[in-house]
């Protein structure tokens, strides 16, 4: 069994380059389904959901080309099947993206119900709703989801929840669709724009991506040809910047668009940490104990919830009491038990958490209990005194590209073993 080894404390000092987005990547990647051509892709984050995403996409006939470790090309002229591999796509949350693209391209799909992450209950009745207003069938038996069409056309869809995974889905339905359907209450993430791009690049018309309004209207054919370039990571850039701020670093974040940080800026200047925003890279430095503060986490523009547990950390060294109230996913504060065996003082109850500040956490051995608790976990055990064990590493390679190196080349005592 893989852990990681951290000795701390150490205020992380240097630069940082930023992959590209997990979210995005993993969204694109089923959309090139979509696509009666060749195209290539660049700046994929190097990442397991990466890596099994393009093997369910050979599964399903596509053929892909390994560049280099960041960029592919998919040729998606030939699809074989429409049955969607059940062990690869029941292994990750984003597999439903293949319902959408493979509506779209073959009108028939069968895959497992999504896993991934356990952050409480994740339907996904939104998505179902979109395929059904273009005109799909859709069924779930025995873990198994069947979506099938005889024509998509497109409607209007008005989203109950504002959802990231529907709003994109819906997307890929309807590229291909006859008519233009419209999506109301969409989410506004910037991977939502990236796949919008994306698909636009390779011959979509898709308009309002990144408001609350997108309209699709249906072209016949999406012919690639193309190279698309994925947008640097949010998440990542975020995860640094609240690890500067966390061990009282100095750390330069580069390769990433300061104009989807803006909510994080706030919270980082709100606790007393420095930031300077150069456009496409950004500078965070902290000298200070951190000020408490109250967040919530909510869809983009807000306080994004993958940064929630990363905050968590910064918030559980703080001079004074914070609270985070979760309004996204109900079991988002798993991390808290494991911040807690550190020596921090976090009181979850139901969606809210208060952090009783302390002035410093201790290292001990620790589990991940998703990707992002994974990271958290990282930055508590970069400033804590003494040996951090991380256990539960896969969640972590889900997500983050070379998280041990890139900590590492910033001063942190980080280690991967094998036990
Ligand atoms: N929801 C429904 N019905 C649906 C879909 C969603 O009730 O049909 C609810 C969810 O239960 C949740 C809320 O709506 O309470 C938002 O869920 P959303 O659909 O936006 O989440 P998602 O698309 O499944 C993506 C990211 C998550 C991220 C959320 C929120 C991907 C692959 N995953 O999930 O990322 O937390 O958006 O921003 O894009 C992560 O990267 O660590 C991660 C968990």
């Amino acid at each position: 069994m893989e852990k990681l080894l951290i000795t701390g404390p150490t205020s992380l000092k240097g630069e940082v380059e930023i992959s590209g987005a997990k979210n995005a990547a993993v969204a694109i990647l089923p959309a090139t389904l979509l696509i009666d051509g060749v195209c290539t892709i660049k700046n994929l984050p190097n990442i397991s959901d990466v890596k099994i995403s393009c093997e369910i996409l050979e599964a399903l006939g596509a053929k892909i080309t390994w560049i280099d470790k960041n960029s592919i090309t998919v040729d998606s002229r030939h699809i074989t099947t429409t049955q969607a591999p059940l062990n690869l796509t029941s292994k990750f949350r984003a597999s439903y993206y293949i319902i959408g693209a493979m509506l779209g391209r073959m009108g028939k799909v069968q895959v497992a119900m999504p896993g991934g992450c356990q952050l409480g209950a994740r339907p996904i009745d939104q998505h179902v709703k979109g395929f059904e207003a273009l005109g799909a069938e859709v069924s779930i038996e025995k873990g198994q989801i069947n979506a099938s069409a005889k024509k998509l056309t497109g409607n209007s869809v008005y989203m109950d929840i504002v959802s990231v995974g529907a709003t994109i889905n819906i997307m890929l339905s309807s590229v291909l669709a006859e008519g233009t359907t419209i999506i109301d209450n969409a989410a506004k993430e910037p991977h939502i724009v990236d796949v919008a791009n994306f698909l636009n690049t390779m011959g979509a018309d898709i308009r309002g991506a990144g408001t609350d309004i997108i309209k699709i209207n249906g072209v016949e054919k999406l012919n690639g040809n193309a190279t698309y370039c994925v947008v640097p990571d949010q998440i990542e850039a975020g995860t640094f910047m609240l690890a500067a701020v966390a061990s009282k670093g100095d750390i330069l974040i580069k390769n990433c668009i300061t104009k989807h940080l803006e909510s994080i800026t706030a919270k980082i200047i709100e606790v007393g940490g420095n930031v300077e925003d150069y456009g496409d890279s950004i500078r965070v430095w902290n000298n200070e104990r951190p000020k408490h503060a109250t967040i919530k986490t909510l869809p983009y523009p807000g306080f994004p919830t993958d940064l929630q547990p990363q905050m968590g950390v910064v918030l559980s060294l703080a001079d004074g009491t914070s609270i985070i109230d979760e309004s996204i996913w109900d079991s988002r504060f798993q991390y808290t038990d494991e911040l807690n065996k550190m020596g921090s003082k976090i009181n979850a109850q139901g969606s809210r958490a208060f952090f009783e500040g302390v002035p410093q956490l201790e290292g001990a051995p620790v589990y991940s209990t998703d990707l992002r608790a994974g990271a958290a976990l990282i930055i508590a055990g970069i400033v804590a005194n003494g040996e951090t064990q991380i256990y539960n590493l896969e969640h972590i390679d889900r997500g983050y590209e070379n998280i041990e190196e890139k900590f590492r080349k910033l001063g942190a005592n980080i280690k991967r073993v094998n036990e």
